[in-house]
């Protein structure tokens, strides 16, 4: 039985900063953000949208009222998560108007939540033919002011509709996965913003990359001058591409330069929204797949990586006829359509935060899903009638 992603859908938010402008108000050379980090806008959160909210809009994109009727895992991946007990997934069931009779809980492995999601939702699928298995990555990647992850940060959320003879990727059974207790990035309980040990973060992050790949070609056999494209965990486009070329010396020239031609593509949307945490390998995926030179029933191997740390490699087959369920000109209207703001702006934004018994003036209000109000401590959401 094929098992795999039917439909990709994503969010960002409506705001952006300009990278140069970061750099500019932080007495930073230009270059240093654009090309030693590897970025070029960043996106901002409005106040009145979290997780949830973005997890909304991008699941929204992509489900009919036929998918939903065959829903019965709902997996939100998420490490910038509203509530300690309650898990995102549960709000969706009113926002989207999912059916009850469902499995909805949230998962937590930083960067790697989604992967874990959707490696659980391919084997849900496996034991129950016919239904269908919905993985959200939602997260909003916060350093904080003036940090040297600042330039690292994002916002946005990726939803995967899982099912049986999927329309756009295959998920294979081959996979090599790695965890170690690493102090590479966290983000404590108390507190809003991720705390890094950056250039320590990096090393891990190539050392997991490194091992997993190697792992995988002894595993499965592989030649690697039969990989087609490789797809990486994206906290900043220049991460990536530092990963591949630790394989440069494995592989011929021609073969490496064919896969960075392919990386290229696959930063695209990367270079303009930033990190996604937990949606950052699916953002690459859905930009190589809009952006890239896809050949027919072409193989990827996927790095998912999440601090702190896990790891995993695996292989899925792109379906042909892809395209046709990816909605490419949505998703491109609505990163063409996003607003510049100044640092200021952003900065304002950044701490602004609603409290307990603030009510959110519906007016502010540019996307579909929002946080409307907090009372007694609980966060209530809306939905603006399109
Ligand atoms: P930094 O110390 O400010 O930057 O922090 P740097 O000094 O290392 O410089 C960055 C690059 O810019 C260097 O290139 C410089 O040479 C270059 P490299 O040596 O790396 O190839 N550079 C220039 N290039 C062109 N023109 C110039 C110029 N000046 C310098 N004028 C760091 C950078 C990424 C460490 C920081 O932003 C950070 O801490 N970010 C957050 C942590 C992070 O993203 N880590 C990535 C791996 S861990 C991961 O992926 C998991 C994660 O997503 C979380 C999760 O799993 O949940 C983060």
């Amino acid at each position: 039985m094929s098992i795999g992603i039917d439909k990709l859908g994503f969010y960002t938010p409506k705001n952006y900063i300009d990278i140069v402008e970061l750099a500019e108000a932080r007495d930073v050379e230009p270059g240093k953000f654009t090309i030693g980090i590897g970025q070029d806008k960043q996106a901002v959160p409005n106040p009145y949208e979290d997780v949830v909210t973005m997890a909304a809009e991008a699941a929204n994109q992509i489900l009919t009222e036929d998918n939903k009727k065959d829903i019965e895992l709902v997996i939100v991946g998420t490490e910038s998560s509203i509530d300690e007990s309650k898990s995102s997934s549960t709000f969706l069931m009113d926002l989207l108007d999912l059916p009850n009779e469902v499995r909805a809980f949230e998962i937590k492995q930083a960067c790697y939540g989604a992967t874990a999601g959707l490696q659980m939702a391919k084997d849900f699928i496996a034991t129950h033919p016919g239904k269908k298995a919905l993985v959200i990555a939602s997260d909003i990647a916060k350093y904080g002011i003036k940090t040297a992850g600042e330039v690292t940060q994002g916002a946005g959320a990726i939803a995967m509709l899982v099912s049986e003879n999927p329309q756009i990727v295959e998920l294979e059974d081959k996979s090599v996965y790695l965890t170690k207790n690493v102090g590479d990035f966290w983000r404590p309980t108390f507190s809003k913003t991720a705390f890094a040990r950056g250039k320590y973060s990096n090393e891990i992050y190539m050392d997991f990359f490194k091992t997993l790949f190697d792992n995988y070609n002894q595993k499965f056999d592989q030649d690697v001058e039969n990989i087609d494209t490789l797809l990486f965990h994206i906290p900043y486009t220049k991460m990536g591409r530092k990963a591949l070329n630790t394989i440069e010396s494995d592989v011929s020239e021609e073969k490496f330069n064919d896969l960075v031609e392919r990386y290229q593509k696959s930063i695209e949307i990367s270079r303009s929204v930033g990190n996604l945490y937990t949606g950052s390998l699916y953002l690459g995926l859905l930009s190589y797949l809009i952006n890239g030179d896809v050949k027919d029933n072409e193989s990827l191997m996927m790095f998912s990586y999440g601090s702190g740390a896990v790891g995993e490699i695996y292989s899925a087959k792109v379906v042909s006829g892809f395209e046709k369920a990816i909605d490419i000109e949505g998703i491109k209207n609505m990163l063409d359509s996003r607003k510049k703001i100044s640092i200021s702006e952003y900065e304002t934004i950044f701490n602004t935060e609603y409290k307990n018994y603030d009510v959110v003036n519906i007016d502010t209000v540019e996307g579909e899903f929002y946080l409307s109000e907090i009372t007694e401590n609980e966060r209530l959401y809306s939905r603006i009638s399109k």
